[in-house]
């Protein structure tokens, strides 16, 4: 049943279309957390819509209010918990396990087919740089659909995400695979120049900083897969002139080779992901 019918006779009728259609559930049957985002207009009745959320789905143990947009440099929420205490949970996703808690870690099961994108074009043997790594959900999917990738490396800040795909490395019996990194970025990669096959850098609001970072390390004709957020009328343009200016400072030849729209990130604004190849031999004219 629609949250809306459930809160028939509850919210008054001209407030009644302000109540969210959709909520964000993160967990699986063995305990999930529900967030959403309830308007001002809504304020006293919010403890009504959590409890008419944990009535429609049994599984749900706690709901959160998320406030304000994503922030900081590990790229949280705020949220007031309206029902529930415990905010730890086993996420399920296209067979693979990630335990996380919301409050403390970046996680959006609204990339998951991005993630099985991502993982389609990975190819055997490759050694990956997964920067901006957060609980490392992307490594996961990747192993799951190429067992046979040899090594990815799951570099991030926030020591709360660094534990979780720690556990997470174990609950998905990838030892020796997945090595989750508790560095910066940028340092990581100075150390690791011309290391990977391949540089993920899901951090679409910042990742074009690491551009550089991200060329260093990737080796000649491999693959770096960016994410950038663009307007709708043109979502790749924006991403598309980072790159290759960034190309042509550093003195290599980039090739894009895949392009993709995520998701919406806001009204009108897509999160897209730009796919291209590094060519670091330099062509000698004669
Ligand atoms: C948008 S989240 C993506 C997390 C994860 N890849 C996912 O899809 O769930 C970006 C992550 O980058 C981390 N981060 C931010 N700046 C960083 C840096 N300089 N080096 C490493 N990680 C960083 C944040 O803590 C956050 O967990």
């Amino acid at each position: 049943m629609k949250l809306r019918d459930e809160l028939r006779g509850i919210v008054p009728q001209d407030l009644l279309s302000l109540v969210p259609s959709g909520f964000d559930i993160i967990g699986s049957r063995s305990g999930a957390v529900a967030i959403i985002e309830i308007p001002n207009e809504l304020d006293k009745f919010k403890y009504e819509i959590a409890k008419a959320i944990i009535k429609n789905s049994r599984n749900v143990k706690a709901v959160l209010r998320r406030i304000g947009p994503r922030s900081g440099e590990f790229r949280l929420y705020s949220y007031e918990k309206l029902i529930g205490e415990v905010t730890e949970v086993i996420h399920v996703e296209s067979g693979i396990r990630l335990m996380l808690d919301p409050t403390k870690v970046f996680f959006s099961p609204r990339d998951q087919y991005d993630r099985l994108d991502l993982a389609s074009r990975v190819k055997d043997n490759e050694v990956i740089a997964y920067l901006f790594a957060g609980i490392a959900p992307y490594a996961f999917i990747i192993l799951k659909h190429k067992p046979t990738v040899r090594l990815i490396y799951a570099v991030e800040i926030n020591p709360e995400a660094i534990r979780y795909a720690e556990v997470n490395v174990r609950l998905n019996k990838v030892r020796g695979k997945v090595v989750p990194v508790e560095y910066d970025a940028s340092l990581f990669c100075e150390k690791m120049r011309n290391s990977f096959h391949r540089v993920i850098m899901t951090l679409p609001l910042g990742a074009h900083q690491y551009l550089p970072s991200a060329i260093n390390c990737v080796m000649d004709e491999g693959i770096v897969n960016f994410y950038h957020i663009g307007p709708e009328e043109d979502p790749f343009r924006d991403a598309e002139e980072i790159v290759m200016k960034h190309c042509s400072n550093m003195s290599v030849n980039c090739r894009i080779i895949n392009e993709r729209i995520v998701r919406e990130y806001a009204p009108r604004v897509y999160k897209v992901r730009v796919d291209f190849e590094v060519n670091k031999r330099q062509t000698t004219h004669t």
